[in-house]
This record gives C-alpha cells, structure tokens and sequence, in this order.
C-alpha cells in the first residue's frame, strides 16, 4: 500500500508530465545529428550553427503551421556507429518527425537506414557521395554530389591549373575520399589526363612521409587530395618538408578554418571545392554572412551554409505538407523546386539530390579567396 504522501507525490509527478507531454505535442521535433565532438568537430559544429540560425529564425517569425520547431540535436562524435545509435534515439526516444545530418558521408550512411526503416525523412545538409540518397525515398540533400564534384575538379585541373599528370592520395577509409578519387579519375582520364601515381592514408593518420617520398619520385604536376582538412593540412606540411612544391587541390572535405591552421603557409596557392564563397556578393549569401557572423563572432563556411539551408528547406516542406506527418513531408521534399539558398538555388531533382553549381576556392595566405564558380 503507498502512504498518502507517496500517492501524492506519485499523482502530481504524473500531473507535471501529462502537462509536459501536451506541451511538447505544440511543437514540431526536428532531430539533427552531427559530429559536435571528435576527429571532424569543425564539420559538426558549423553544419549545426548553420541549422541553429535557421530554426530560430523560423521561430522568431512564428514558427510554421503555428508551431514552434524544437530542434533536438545529438553528438555523434565523428563515428558512424555512434551516428546510428543517435538517430535511433532520436526517432525512438524523442519522436522526432524528420532528421537534419549528418555531414560526412560515412556518417550518413550509418544513419540513412534506420531513417529508412522507420520512414522518417532525413536531409543530409553535406554528404556528397552519392550512395547516401540511394539508401531509399525517405533520404534528401541539400548539396551535389561527387561524381559532379569530381568533375569540377577534373575540369579545374584541365583548364585552370593546365595540368596533365596528377597524382592521388586517398583516405582508404572514408566512402567520400575513395568515392571522389574515382571520380576525378574516370573524368580527368577521359579528358586526356593521366593519374601518375596513387597512394593511400587512413583516417587519423599523422604521418605521410612513406606515400609523398614515394610521389616524390614520379613526375607530376599537382597532387588531388579528396580527403578531409585534418589530414589535408599536414600532407600539405610534410609535402613542403620534402621539397615537393607542385600545387596541391581537393573536394569540399578541406572546407574548414582548421585547414590553415593545422597547414599554414605549405597550403598557399593550393585550391578546394566548395559550397559557397562567403565573399559572394548575392544579397541572399551577404544576409547571411551578416546573420551569421551577429550570433557566433565568426565566418561561416560551407558547412554553416548548408546547415542553414537544409533546415529552411526542411520548414519549408512542413509548411508545404500542411501537417507534421512524416509521409507528407517527405512528399513535400521531393516536390523542392527553385528554392533559393545561401548555398544556390536549389532543386531536388527524382535520385533526391540537390542540382546546383560548385565554387571554387584559392588559398593565399591562410585565406579562403573566391576563384570561379561551376556550373552543372
Ligand atoms: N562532402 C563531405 C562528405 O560527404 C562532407 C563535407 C561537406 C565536408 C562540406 C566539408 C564541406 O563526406
């Protein structure tokens, strides 16, 4: 038998939660995975501070459908099998309608199939390679992807570097890098291009000497590194330590503060794919930066870009689905047309792929400077 005061206590704990639980039925869940802590922190950290904006504005305007957006945000900590235990949490704990993430592309593919199964849409603001949509109808980005990444690539070696002999380094263990170096490889190839040497690295590793003395030996005119900037920034070093002077150029993994921090000056004159160039002077990119730069004190690369417009385009489809019923979202999102982002104007085209241009950045000392953009 309880006593009275327990019954009480137990009666008012359960007052508070039915309280809470109607509450929380006002507003619209949103899930976001992201790599807030670990190897990749800065990809994590920035996509998140990108969607952050997103959602309080859309708050601050009212919210949509008459709700506010409550944006549930999880560490994955730069590993997919953490990645795939979040989303789980997020859709089996928390109830989310839809899921923002995640940006790395192994990460992503990790979290698109329980996306899948249990049939909530997830938006990938960055992972480019091109398997993460494949994981089925439920799975949308907001960015390109790498077979056009690498040919943006191809296409700026070819006629802007004026380049022919280029060598390869890959990160083995990242689906993005061997995904993108193939890629580039199949596009310069065809153009004429010769890949002169390939060499590989994992993940983490710190220490690159072996692959670049053995580059080193082979004559070339650049080196294509699809890898991400940790890694980017101290090849770059040690390739400078060797004598090995040739431009280096990559994907949009490279796309971080970090890199010319952790690279300096070995990374000048060396180039990147990305999203967007905050120096665009487009008054839509330009808000943004302003926006941006207000709430965190710092430039937001593309990973902040593609955060925000992922979460906008997201909103966007709650209010198009007129409900917060998952089927009825993903529907909206398959009907994205035109949308004009920060990142471009997006469209969804039927694989759930966003069509959109690349630009391309220069490094010149430990800055990011606007090249060219390329178009699909
Ligand atoms: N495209 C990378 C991937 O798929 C992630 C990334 C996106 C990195 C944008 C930097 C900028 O793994």
């Amino acid at each position: 038998m309880q006593t009275p005061k327990l019954l009480l206590a137990t009666a008012l704990s359960f007052a508070i939660f039915a309280g809470c639980a109607e509450q929380k039925s006002d507003t619209i869940k949103i899930g976001e995975y992201a790599s807030l802590t670990g190897a990749t922190a800065s990809f994590g950290q920035n996509a998140h501070n990108g969607t952050l904006l997103a959602i309080e504005e859309i708050n601050a305007a009212g919210g949509i459908l008459g709700k506010q957006i409550e944006l549930i945000t999880e560490d994955d900590q730069s590993k997919p099998e953490e990645g795939a235990i979040v989303v789980n949490k997020l859709i089996h704990r928390d109830g989310v309608v839809a899921v923002l993430g995640e940006v790395a592309s192994s990460i992503s593919l990790a979290g698109a199939p329980i996306c899948q199964e249990n049939k909530i849409p997830m938006i990938t603001p960055a992972s480019t390679n091109p398997k993460v949509t494949q994981v089925g109808d439920y799975i949308f980005r907001v960015c390109f992807i790498d077979p056009f990444q690498g040919k943006v690539l191809s296409k700026f070696a070819n006629e802007n570097l004026k380049v022919s002999k280029v060598a390869l380094l890959t990160d083995i263990k990242n689906d993005y890098s061997v995904g993108l170096a193939k890629y580039f490889k199949e596009s310069f190839t065809a153009n004429g291009g010769e890949v002169v040497a390939e060499q590989i690295y994992s993940a983490s590793d710190k220490d690159f000497k072996a692959q670049l003395t053995a580059l080193k030996s082979v004559e070339l005119e650049a080196i294509c590194i699809p890898g991400y900037y940790t890694e980017v920034g101290l090849i770059a070093r040690q390739a400078r330590e060797l004598g090995i002077d040739v431009p280096l150029f990559g994907g949009d993994g490279w796309s971080s503060a970090r890199l010319t921090e952790i690279g300096g000056e070995a990374l000048n004159n060396c180039y990147f794919v990305e999203h967007f160039s905050q120096k665009d002077p487009n008054p839509i990119v330009q808000d943004f930066v302003t926006k941006y730069q207000a709430k965190y004190n710092a430039l937001p690369d593309g990973m902040g870009a593609l955060g925000y417009d992922s979460a906008k385009i997201l909103a966007n489809a709650i209010k198009n689905a007129g409900e917060v019923n998952s089927e009825k979202i993903k529907n909206a999102l398959a009907k994205t047309n035109g949308y004009k982002g920060v990142t471009g104007t997006i469209n969804i085209n039927p694989e759930r792929n966003a069509t959109k241009s690349a630009v391309i950045l220069q490094i010149k000392d430990n800055e990011f400077e606007y090249f060219a953009t390329v178009n699909p």
